[in-house]
């Protein structure tokens, strides 16, 4: 690897992220009802979702790596890597069962008190995403999720609660993961069950107005309550190019990022863009706002920005569209390599998304999401020598380094899947990203013991030395 400047301040905060619905399992323990995860099977970003459960059936996230029962043993184990930051959601039919009730769940709050004191206990600093993809179910099969404007409601009564309730320890909070996603799986982002047809586009957007209202309502709550800590918002950003030079694809492709920078411009800059209007008119969308909302959203504004980084994407102008990430591969760009599952592997791209966001909003970045799921094998020695998440991550982290070096304000990077979790996008246990193996398979069988990669060793080194070891190899 070329020798580079190691740009990491002092105190940029390193760690890992996981969601409460692929990892703590115990889906209805203590209170907690279902969520929209708890009714998926092939992952909650696939959509293929049952209206109620069904005892015949596996559902991943039920037991998931039971993070629930092990979060002291899990906590340990991200000390011992050195950790500074772990982010993870809190289940929000954990605190309101069904979503909609006055009263909070006594015992799902005790839950994350337990796990938030526990990542103090090691100094290890707890960020917060209010919600990842599990929204209570009851609010998505009897309100139709956030098409509904009553979810504003129940989604500030959530925040009110957890803000009192954990101001004194969790000092960031982003409203909803990957909320650009609306446009591609309107289910997991938005609990909404949106088919294909004339009135898509409208009701996409309408449902995403009123996230943008609750997020503005949780920014101006989290001021209100707790004004040393922030609210942020969060984005999957993997990289997009055009395919080629010619103004066409270049332009399509500017068009597409637009689609999901559109979200950040509003939670970011607080109004609608001008661009937008143009893609409301085409579309026939025609957004029903309540007096205030324009004023609420460009009053509270997000403290910074966060995003997933994975892969980078090309499009060739006159392709339809898949989506804004994850599985939006759009055409084959033969410069990079790819996992297993088809991803586009381009560390350069994430310090070209981190310039990007950061030219255009000038505000604090959190990479929150950036890791390597494959499928990985026990050795002959019976360990897991993982040297290509290795490779994955430290090329990664060097491209943090050139962004930090460009001007970029980072301030932390936290490694998707730090433990073996259930996938998003295909519900498997097999796709693993974790520096932690979890003994579990695709079935639910499994002892749920823990166990060290090769990547463990490497990730902790790494910390230690606040990315030094990264160059002197
Ligand atoms: C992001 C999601 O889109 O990608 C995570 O926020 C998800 O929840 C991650 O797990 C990786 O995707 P997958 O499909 O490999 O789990």
């Amino acid at each position: 690897m070329t020798k580079k400047n190691n740009a990491f301040p002092k105190d940029f905060l390193w760690g890992g992220a996981i969601a409460a619905n692929q990892a703590e399992g115990a889906w209805n323990i203590d209170g907690k009802g279902p969520s929209i995860a708890d009714v998926c099977r092939g992952g909650i970003i696939s959509g293929v979702a049952d209206q109620e459960i069904d005892p015949d059936k596996y559902y991943a996230s039920h037991e998931a790596i039971d993070f629930y029962g092990h979060y002291k043993e899990d906590v340990a184990m991200f000390a011992e890597m050195n950790f500074s930051l772990f982010r993870t959601s809190i289940a929000w039919s954990r605190i309101f069962p069904k979503g909609d009730e006055s009263e909070p769940n006594e015992a799902g709050l005790v839950f994350y008190d337990n796990l938030f004191d526990e990542l103090l206990k090691h100094n290890i600093q707890p960020m917060v995403t209010i919600s990842h993809y599990e929204t209570p179910l009851h609010l998505a099969n009897s309100y139709g999720g956030w098409e509904n404007r009553k979810l504003v409601q129940f989604f500030s009564r959530f925040c009110e609660v957890i803000f009192k309730r954990y101001k004194d320890k969790v000092k960031y909070w982003m409203t909803f993961n990957e909320i650009n996603n609306m446009h591609k799986i309107p289910f997991a982002t938005g609990a909404c069950r949106i088919e294909e047809g004339p009135t898509k586009v409208q009701r996409i957007y309408q449902a995403s107005h009123n996230m943008f209202v609750a997020n503005a309502q949780a920014v101006k709550l989290g001021q209100e309550i707790m004004p040393e800590n922030q609210v942020g918002c969060m984005l999957s950003l993997s990289a997009f190019y055009p395919n080629t030079c010619h103004p066409d694809d270049v332009f399509e492709a500017y068009e597409f990022r637009r689609r999901s920078l559109f979200f950040s411009d509003v939670m970011l800059r607080g109004h609608y863009p001008a661009y937008i209007e143009r893609v409301f008119e085409e579309h026939d969308v025609q957004l029903q706002k309540e007096p205030g909302d324009d004023e609420l959203i460009r009053e509270y504004t997000c403290a910074f920005l966060a995003f997933s980084y994975y892969m980078s994407s090309t499009h060739k102008a006159g392709t339809p569209i898949q989506g804004t990430t994850g599985g939006a591969r759009g055409i084959d760009n033969p410069y990079l390599d790819k996992s297993s599952y088809g991803w586009g592997i381009d560390p350069k791209g994430l310090r070209y998304v981190c310039n990007e966001v950061y030219d255009r909003y000038e505000k604090p970045l959190f990479i929150v999401e950036n890791g390597y799921g494959d499928l990985d094998e026990i050795s002959s020695d019976g360990k897991i020598h993982d040297s290509y998440r290795i490779d994955y991550v430290s090329k990664h982290l060097v491209e943090i380094s050139e962004a930090l070096q460009d001007g970029c304000e980072v301030l932390g990077y936290a490694y998707w899947g730090p433990i073996d979790i259930v996938s998003a996008g295909t519900g498997e246990m097999r796709k693993r990203y974790g520096f932690i193996y979890v003994d579990k398979d695709n079935e639910g069988n499994g002892t749920l013991k823990r166990m060290k990669k090769d990547s463990f060793e490497w990730y902790k080194e790494v910390i230690a030395t606040n990315g030094e070891s990264l160059f002197n190899k």
